[in-house]
């Protein structure tokens, strides 16, 4: 890209180590909604953003928001950043990219006069893992109720732990949120095919998850018959395998099974009830739908094959979304300004960027990154394609006009 080499693309890569070393589950990284490292990980955030000249705000639901005052009370907001919680054995640049884009790109408008009150925000749960929702701080900081009754598997509340949690910083002031433009890896295979560095996201995929129980009837493992069982994990393995079918068989869809957990499990009994996820995704929202009612069909036939009861319960409805035509144009522009191409990816990840379309233009930055991998320990983007990408977002920022 032919630029010097700022000092900002270092303090990037370092600060992604240093993040990628916050971590509930050592060796590996997870970081999960207002967990031990979901604090400490707020703490060292926040001190960037002030580093970088930002006021740091928290809300209630622990997002953390940097924000740069324009001097004119009723002017918009624009923001950027994305989430600093993470996936189970998770990657370090998925989410955490975007946040430490977006400080590095406000270090570097600092003294610029903007026309927005610009923030950065670090929200606190986008995957969902503790959960089982997703957007939860986006959709908080875009104005919502949260889902007070959903339990982690503790059974602890949504509501009980955000009554438990004690912001460290003070509230953030109302805003009225003119555009979130989010830079994020793109977790997927193509910029890297193409040799291209950065890419533009027009749409992001809509999403359902599922949460089914399956349950039959446990017995000892030595003396029930195998006519005579009720097994609801062999069930579930058929379900499963259903699921998979259904997903490959549906042109531009995927289907998965990310979690199987078996109540009272031992090696000596026949498992008498077992719940597993099913996360599926399309670009169309009306495939999407009539995937998810054959997914159901298939599940509850496989129960009623092998007399097991099967109850299926929608824990997440996503829609696609679009991002904001004119944003993804102007990000385009700039780009192919220093990489001649722009790839234009429909993301099959969701990201912020969907839960904020609800309520603002929204657009986004792919950054490159290694055999598309992501949601894995071996995920990894160049510090040279973060830094092409800090450009084009500062670039972007000091030249929007809302
Ligand atoms: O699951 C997703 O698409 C994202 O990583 N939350
Ligand atoms: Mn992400
Ligand atoms: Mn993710």
């Amino acid at each position: 890209m032919g630029l010097p080499d700022l000092p900002g693309k270092l303090t990037v890569s370092h600060r992604l180590e240093e993040l990628g070393g916050i971590t509930d589950e050592p060796p590996g990284l997870t970081r999960t909604f207002l967990s031990p490292a979901h604090l400490r990980a707020q703490r060292v955030v926040a001190g960037w953003m002030k580093e970088a000249g930002l006021d740091v705000f928290e809300d209630a639901v622990g997002n953390i928001i940097g924000r740069r005052d324009c001097g004119t009370e009723d002017a918009p907001t624009v923001a950027c950043g994305s989430h600093l919680d993470t996936v189970r054995n998770a990657g370090k640049y998925d989410g955490a990219a975007g946040i430490l884009a977006g400080i590095a790109a406000a270090e570097r408008l600092r003294g610029e006069r903007l026309p927005f009150h610009l923030e950065v925000v670090a929200f606190s749960d986008e995957e969902g893992v503790r959960f089982h929702t997703t957007y939860l701080g986006s959709r908080h900081y875009r104005g919502d109720t949260f889902l007070a009754d959903v339990r982690d598997s503790n059974g602890v509340s949504l509501a009980a732990a955000v009554a438990a949690h004690c912001p460290r910083f003070p509230s953030p002031p109302a805003r009225r949120l003119a555009a979130w433009v989010e830079l994020h890896i793109e977790q997927g295979p193509i910029l890297e095919n193409e040799n291209r560095a950065l890419g533009v996201v027009p749409a992001i995929a809509g999403q359902t998850r599922l949460r089914v129980d399956m349950r039959g009837k446990s017995g000892h493992a030595g003396t029930t018959p195998m006519a005579l069982r009720r097994d609801a994990l062999v069930g579930a393995a058929e379900a499963v395998l259903a699921v998979e079918k259904c997903g490959r068989a549906t042109h531009g869809a995927v289907a998965t099974v990310g979690c199987v957990d078996v109540a009272n499990a031992a090696s000596n009994v026949v498992p008498g009830e077992v719940a597993f996820t099913v996360d599926v995704r399309h670009e169309s929202d009306a495939i999407r739908t009539r995937l998810v009612g054959e997914i159901v069909e298939r599940i509850q036939a496989v129960a009623g094959a092998r007399n097991l009861f099967a109850t299926i319960q929608t824990a997440l409805e996503a829609p696609a979304v679009s991002c904001d035509v004119d944003i993804a144009a102007t990000l385009s522009e700039i780009i192919a300004e220093e990489e001649e191409l722009c790839p234009q990816i429909v993301s099959g990840a969701g990201h912020d960027a969907a839960a904020l379309a609800a309520v603002a233009r929204v657009g986004m930055v792919f950054v490159r990154c290694r055999e598309g991998l992501s949601h894995h320990p071996d995920e990894f983007a160049s510090a040279d394609d973060i830094e092409a990408g800090i450009r084009v977002l500062t670039r972007f920022l000091r030249e929007f006009r809302p």
